[in-house]
């Protein structure tokens, strides 16, 4: 029996990607009021939730030996007749639902994406060792429809407007894992939106793994250009983003909409042609440098970041350079880069010509030094000017306030007058690969 009175500890671990850190969030909110209350120890934990990522190589096994030792805990607390209910969530969750299950005995409860607005539900059944252990079935629509607006942290948030994807990029997961495309319907954003602005959120970040292919009765600009009306919000962002549905409607708005920020997040994943065939990317390395310099051509400032994987199959050092010559000619703001994990049951995992684990690491070690001194040069091009400063907390020294820039760049400052959500000017006047500093700039007195 459980007691309605008693604070009950959650544990939430979370892998992988920003929409698994957004459904944490949703997950913690929907316990809430159940009486969970987040804990930073697992040992201690009512309910253990381990939200997973089934994109990076081995992720399973990194799930099976957490769970090794979270039984021990388990154990220990049964020894002590209190209970510990293991939760897997997330991407592998959905994958191998049936097979957690049977390796793993100590998992009580096995919940796919699609189905967080269950939880509590699920969570009661397990508890009382009844009903229905597996839940990965529900569609989109009710998940979105069922949670309740999240409670913002302070003044960014991400709102989540598009899961699944329909693209079928052959190394990645995600349109198995999460689904068909599917589009939350403009008025729930909307509402959501409002409802966070009124919160105190500033900032808003749209998610979703497809983001820009967003056709929820309206196009993505358009949702963009009723988000940019709302009272409140000044700042939209949004990832992740295809290149092939960054339309023209859409690159226009980047200079003609203030309130979107300069900054965009948009995979490549390769610089060879050849590779992206292989990749099912439908774009070529022409088709993506033409977005760019289009978005540079309306919005030069504008901040650009992606995703790179090296050593997909076949890949030879030819076309590595590729990769790094485009990266070259477009220089990024930041990047994600990854060495080619073989996902089983993707297309690219049959392929022939798996590039060695040795190649692999040379290549990424190459690309990383060029975007990371890429990063470093974009942050020290901001020395000297003056920049508005989402503020979103204190710095770390006292005197120091914490905020973002509008390309996205971690700001030290000091000042100690600025309130959280406060938009004011800092002069940059330093700047390191990951973050830049400055201080409140004062306006001259005529
Ligand atoms: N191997 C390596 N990187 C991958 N990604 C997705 N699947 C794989 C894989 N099998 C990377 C892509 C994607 C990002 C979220 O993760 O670059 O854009
Ligand atoms: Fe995966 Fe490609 Fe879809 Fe992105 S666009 S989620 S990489 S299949």
């Amino acid at each position: 029996m459980t007691d309605a009175r008693t604070p009950k500890r959650l544990f939430i671990e979370t892998y992988g990607c920003q929409m698994n850190v957004y459904d944490s969030e949703r997950m913690r909110d929907v316990l809430q009021p159940l009486g969970y209350a987040v804990t930073e120890k697992p040992d201690d934990a009512d309910l253990v939730i381990l939200n997973t990522c089934h994109i990076r190589e081995k992720a399973t096994e990194k799930v099976y030996s957490e769970i090794g030792r979270l039984r021990a805990h388990k154990e220990r607390r049964a020894a002590e007749g209190k209970g510990m209910t293991i939760t897997i969530a997330g991407c592998v969750a959905q994958a191998e639902g049936e097979e957690i299950m049977r390796r793993a005995p100590a998992v009580d409860l096995v919940v796919g994406p699609q189905a967080y607005h269950k939880l509590p539900e699920l969570i009661a059944r397990a508890a009382r060792k009844t009903g229905e252990r597996l839940a990965a079935d529900f569609t989109a629509q009710e998940k979105f429809d069922a949670l309740p607006v999240r409670a913002p942290d302070g003044v960014t948030a991400f709102l989540s407007i598009q899961e699944g994807c329909d693209k079928f990029c052959t190394f990645c997961v995600v349109p198995y894992t999460r689904g068909a495309e599917f589009s939350r319907p403009l008025a729930d954003v909307l509402a959501e939106a409002r409802s966070l602005a009124d919160k105190g959120v500033r900032e808003i970040t749209l998610l979703g793994q497809n983001v820009n292919a967003y056709h929820g009765g309206a196009s993505f600009t358009e949702l963009l250009n009723e988000l940019a009306a709302i009272p409140g919000i000044e700042r939209i962002r949004y990832m992740t983003s295809h290149p092939i549905e960054m339309t023209d409607e859409l690159i226009a708005l980047h200079g003609s909409e203030p309130k979107l920020m300069p900054y965009l997040h948009l995979p490549v994943q390769s610089g060879s042609d050849r590779i992206l065939k292989a990749m099912n990317r439908k774009h070529d390395g022409a088709f993506y440098r033409d977005i760019i310099s289009r978005l540079r051509a309306i919005r030069p400032d504008i901040a650009l970041s992606t995703d790179i994987i090296v050593g997909f199959p076949g890949e030879t050092e030819k076309e590595f350079e590729a990769t790094m010559q485009l990266v070259r000619d477009v220089t990024f703001a930041s990047a994600f880069s990854f060495k080619y994990a073989s996902r089983p049951g993707t297309p690219a995992a049959a392929m022939v010509g798996q590039v060695s684990e040795k190649a692999k690491t040379e290549r990424l070690h190459q690309l990383q030094a060029l975007l990371f001194a890429q990063q470093s040069a974009f942050n020290a091009a901001q020395v000297g000017r003056t920049l508005p400063v989402l503020v979103t907390g204190d710095g770390r020294k006292p005197g120091q306030k914490h905020g973002r820039s509008p390309y996205l760049q971690s700001v030290h400052f000091t000042d100690t007058t600025a309130q959280n959500g406060d938009i004011v000017d800092v002069r940059i006047t330093a700047s390191t690969q990951n973050s830049i500093s400055g201080e409140r700039a004062v306006l001259a007195l005529a």
